[in-house]
């Protein structure tokens, strides 16, 4: 399982009761911080176990950093992603790096899950609830931070959205027995919701006036303020979307923005009498008969 593209991670079934989740993922920095930077690149990596349904076990770095870059800076890289390992409860068991003239930090790692409470974008059925873990616009904050254009709170509060394991809110997954799970990545919200509408069969109802966004987000979206990627998922998930046109330009911009180390995206059963209270969980949606995504006000 896991070898097909609309996949967050490899599955290996070992025994009948274990199977290995793999996955690698590495970038070039999208914070000024190098700390941070470590951190945002080893919660994105494992965020793909966790999607899976998986706990983390053993991590390798996979880095590349420029000959001359000072050892402290890529000593705080490497921290990064290691405190963010520990917090996972895994082992960071070395890895690799190269010379390159961008750095680029990132992990390759290995979690376990039991064969049969695999999560998978396969399994949303219509009458199910879509809930969300963290709040979007991650890609357009940072793009206005690197243009010098973002506020420093805008900035700390994605950095921290950023930093945060996906692995509490894959355990509320298995709490609300979630029939479909993805996490929220460079294909922005509507992308990887349309992932989730494509293996299961079924079409999805997001209303963007419920989807949580980070401060700061559609001031800079209003700006004009969106990543490169963004372009790409509106060229190619644009057409697979069906925007009701009560929904704003920035607002459309935003649901589209490339996400990185994003939330989990999970279809519930409708049947949950509520969610449980002081979780970050956002009901933004529900799952219809048909096909594609519907993006309403
Ligand atoms: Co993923
Ligand atoms: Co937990």
């Amino acid at each position: 399982m896991g070898l097909a593209p609309p996949d967050d991670a490899a599955v290996y079934q070992v025994t009948p009761d274990t199977a290995v989740v793999l996955t690698v993922d590495f970038f070039a920095p999208l914070v000024d911080d190098p700390y941070d930077f470590g951190a945002i690149a080893a919660a994105n990596a494992m965020s793909d176990v966790y999607a899976m349904g998986g706990e983390v076990a053993l991590a390798l770095n996979v880095a590349a950093f420029p000959e001359d870059m000072p050892e402290e800076v890529v000593a705080r890289v490497l921290e990064g992603g290691a405190d963010k390992v520990a917090e996972a409860g895994g082992v960071l068991a070395g890895g690799h790096t190269i010379i390159d003239r961008e750095p680029k930090y990132g992990l390759c790692v290995m979690g376990f899950v039991h064969p049969q409470k695999v999560l998978t974008k396969a399994g949303a059925r219509p009458g199910d609830r879509l809930v969300l873990t963290k709040p979007v616009g991650t890609g357009i904050v940072t793009t206005a931070a690197r243009n010098g254009e973002a506020w420093p709170h805008h900035l700390r509060a994605a950095v921290g959205w950023m930093k945060v394991l996906n692995r509490h809110a894959m355990h509320l997954a298995r709490q609300l027995q979630a029939h479909a799970v993805t996490d929220i990545t460079g294909f922005g919200l509507m992308g990887h919701a349309w992932e989730i509408a494509e293996q299961s069969n079924v079409r999805l109802r997001i209303w963007a006036s419920r989807v949580p966004v980070l401060p700061g987000a559609l001031e800079y979206a209003r700006k004009g303020i969106f990543p490169g990627g963004g372009h790409r998922n509106l060229s190619y998930y644009g057409p697979r979307v069906d925007v009701s046109p009560q929904v704003t330009e920035e607002v459309r911009l935003l649901m589209f923005d490339p996400q990185t180390s994003g939330g989990l995206l999970m279809a519930v059963p409708e049947s949950l009498p509520s969610l449980p209270a002081g979780e970050h969980l956002w009901e933004i949606g529900d799952v219809v008969e048909g096909e594609g995504v519907e993006l309403l006000p």
